[in-house]
């Protein structure tokens, strides 16, 4: 094991200073002339991908609380997955699922309890959250249940929160009342941390009972808000400082198949409202966190949101048929693209519309009679580029354009940096004059150091871009360095390149269908990665102008070494970046002349380490970014050491 990774890493530096060896740093323009950077260029890109929504970023902690699943979702799957028929204490009685009448036809399942004998403790149903649900001393927790009560008399109610043992932690009683279903919330106060927990819902007295959205929340979500996020993982977002984010992900708009298209209109409204589907990652989606969370959310953190809807195909990749060179998708029949398009126009007034409209009503209804400022629409992922896709993509493009001169529209090139999607997509992107193009590449680490020159040459005159997914296949140390050196291209091109985000987002380290991502969680805890400290040192840095040619490295030219220089005019500091994905420190000069810096205070924030040091869940602070003071005078001749990122910021007044 050591032994492939020693030659690895070998092969890795050769080929990064012999192969591809030209200046990590390309300006052809020797002069320190500036020029503008996109404001919104480093922002996030949400997916319910690996458990990022439910069971992860969603703080919800009953897993399958409507009785949803299926096995469509998953072949063991069906409406008592994550729940358990409780017959302790000589109870005893039947539990079925029915569909007759339940609380809304959108959400049709429901349990129905019948009560023959309570025994000692109640008969009833538990509940083990996503792998056990996980609490912490002294909060509290809003339980709610929908209950229809169908025999005479009232029945008392239990619910508590029990560890294996049967400890209980927090628990509540009420009492059922007759007259259909009937909504019932409680508060449950815990004393003490604990995981593994399971939610008991009992009933103490014979009768009939029908049991629906069965929900616990912490009362701690992000912000305080109702039906909100889970507070660590939504501030580990906002702490990114993200300009803008990407909803609600990639595969997962254009779906498995047309039936399983992502609808934002299936994701607002009432929870118990809202039509649940299957998630093309092999799992349920409650959409508990749909549109109108994401759009609040992006507003808390300050990021500007980016939906994103299908182009009227499915994914080409639908069924599996990646294997077979992907040739799955499916568009929806013409017939149907004038309703799908004014689902896209519904969307831009449901963000944006007053609130006397029908869409922006229904958000003023929600909470939020403000609009959320909606500026980008995405159409598209990544979709194969074929003559099923530009029809209807054209026709979503020209209607959005002529009613909606205000939004920009972001258009996809395919899944990958080069090849036929991507050049299909470019031909089609100058055709229509698309404003941005959305691009994505998964790519080794020693393509983000060979490639760094990318966008030096895109023409100015045509679409720009949008780097919507990209991570260099690793959390070591080394992958992360050199998405650092790119990141550095795409601050010297930020006037081409409008906005870029590292993908994916969040991974339940127990649910992870995908690897590498930027921040892994459990119940409890979450670790940032490496890549997750240079995305995060690059967006709190980031200026609104470039200046050119800077930082040199003593004529040497090595893809290994890169750097950038932005202005921060709000503030007026200087903040230089210095990336060294090689084996050895270089000596670096930063034309202090050129900057005309007079201010001496200045600030070092360096991330190093050895090549293939990652955080970890269990070993979280492994390496973390380290703040110093900064002599000014060192500029001159900084020492950039071995696999170092080094962010110095320069005090503007
Ligand atoms: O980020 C994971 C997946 O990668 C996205 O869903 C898709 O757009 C890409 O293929």
């Amino acid at each position: 094991m050591l032994f492939k990774r020693v030659a690895h890493i070998i092969i890795f530096i050769l080929m990064a200073t012999t192969v591809f060896a030209q200046s990590g740093n390309s300006e052809k323009d020797k002069s320190t002339t500036t020029k503008t950077i996109s404001p919104d260029l480093f922002g996030v890109f949400f997916e319910d991908l690996s458990y990022a929504a439910d069971g992860g970023l969603y703080a919800e902690l009953v897993q399958n609380r409507s009785f949803e699943y299926s096995a469509s979702d998953k072949k063991d799957w069906n409406s008592l997955t994550a729940w358990e028929y409780i017959t302790q204490g000589y109870s005893y009685g039947t539990l079925s699922i029915e569909s007759a009448h339940p609380v809304h036809p959108n959400n049709p399942h429901y349990l129905l309890l019948n009560i023959e004998d309570s025994g000692q403790e109640g008969l009833g149903i538990s509940n083990s959250g996503y792998d056990g649900i996980t609490v912490k001393a002294g909060e509290q927790y809003n339980f709610s249940v929908y209950l229809q009560q169908l025999s005479p008399n009232p029945i008392p109610v239990t619910v508590q929160l029990r560890d294996k043992k049967g400890t209980v932690y927090g628990a509540a009683t009420f009492i059922t009342e007759s007259g259909g279903w009937k909504k019932y919330n409680n508060v449950l106060t815990v004393n003490q941390t604990a995981d593994s927990l399971k939610l008991f819902v009992l009933a103490k007295k014979p009768g009939k009972l029908a049991i629906d959205e069965v929900s616990l929340f912490p009362q701690n979500t992000f912000k305080g808000e109702a039906n909100g996020l889970r507070a660590d993982l939504a501030q580990a977002i906002a702490d990114l400082q993200p300009k803008f984010m990407r909803f609600p992900g990639g595969c997962l708009v254009h779906g498995d198949g047309l039936g399983n298209m992502y609808r934002w209109k299936n994701t607002i409204g009432p929870v118990e409202q809202r039509i649940q589907q299957r998630n093309i990652w092999n799992y349920h989606q409650s959409i508990g966190l749909g549109f109108y969370e994401y759009f609040r959310f992006c507003e808390d953190i300050g990021a500007k949101p980016l939906p994103v809807v299908a182009a009227g195909v499915s994914c080409q990749n639908s069924g599996g048929t990646w294997r077979i060179g992907g040739i799955g998708q499916k568009g929806l029949p013409l017939t149907d693209m004038q309703g799908y398009i004014q689902d896209v126009l519904d969307l831009i007034e449901y963000a944006n519309g007053p609130v006397n409209s029908k869409w922006g009503a229904q958000r003023a209804a929600a909470g939020h009679p403000k609009p959320f400022n909606l500026q980008y629409v995405g159409i598209g992922n990544e979709d194969k580029q074929t003559d099923d896709f530009r029809l209807r993509f054209k026709m979503i493009y020209d209607v959005v354009k002529a009613k909606h001169p205000e939004i920009t529209v972001v258009g996809t090139v395919g899944p990958s940096p080069s090849g036929d999607d991507y050049d299909q997509g470019w031909k089609f992107a100058n055709l229509l004059n698309i404003p941005i193009v959305d691009e994505h590449f998964y790519e080794r680490p020693e393509w983000f150091l060979s490639n760094n020159a990318r966008y030096d040459t895109y023409n100015r005159k045509k679409s720009e871009v949008y780097i919507g997914e990209y991570a260099s296949q690793g959390n070591d140390l080394i992958n992360a360095l050199t998405e650092a050196a790119f990141m550095t291209s795409i601050e010297r091109n930020g006037d081409v390149v409008r906005m870029a985000s590292y993908a994916p987002l969040l991974a339940n380290s127990k649910h992870t269908s995908w690897n590498p991502n930027l921040i892994y969680f459990n119940n409890s805890k979450w670790v940032p990665t490496v890549n997750y400290y240079v995305q995060q040192l690059f967006s709190v840095n980031q200026g609104d102008s470039y200046i050119r040619n800077v930082v040199t490295f003593n004529g040497i030219t090595d893809s290994t070494l890169a750097a950038s220089c932005v202005k921060d005019s709000r503030t007026g500091d200087i903040i230089i970046k210095i990336v060294n994905a090689g084996t050895t420190a270089t000596s670096s000069k930063i034309d202090l002349k050129a900057l005309n810096i007079q201010s001496k205070k200045a600030k070092l924030n360096i991330l190093k380490g050895n090549p293939n040091d990652k955080n970890t869940l269990n070993e979280p602070l492994k390496l973390v970014p380290i703040v110093s003071d900064f002599d000014t005078k060192t500029l001159n001749n900084y020492t950039v050491p071995a696999y170092s990122l080094s962010v110095i910021r320069i005090k503007g007044r």
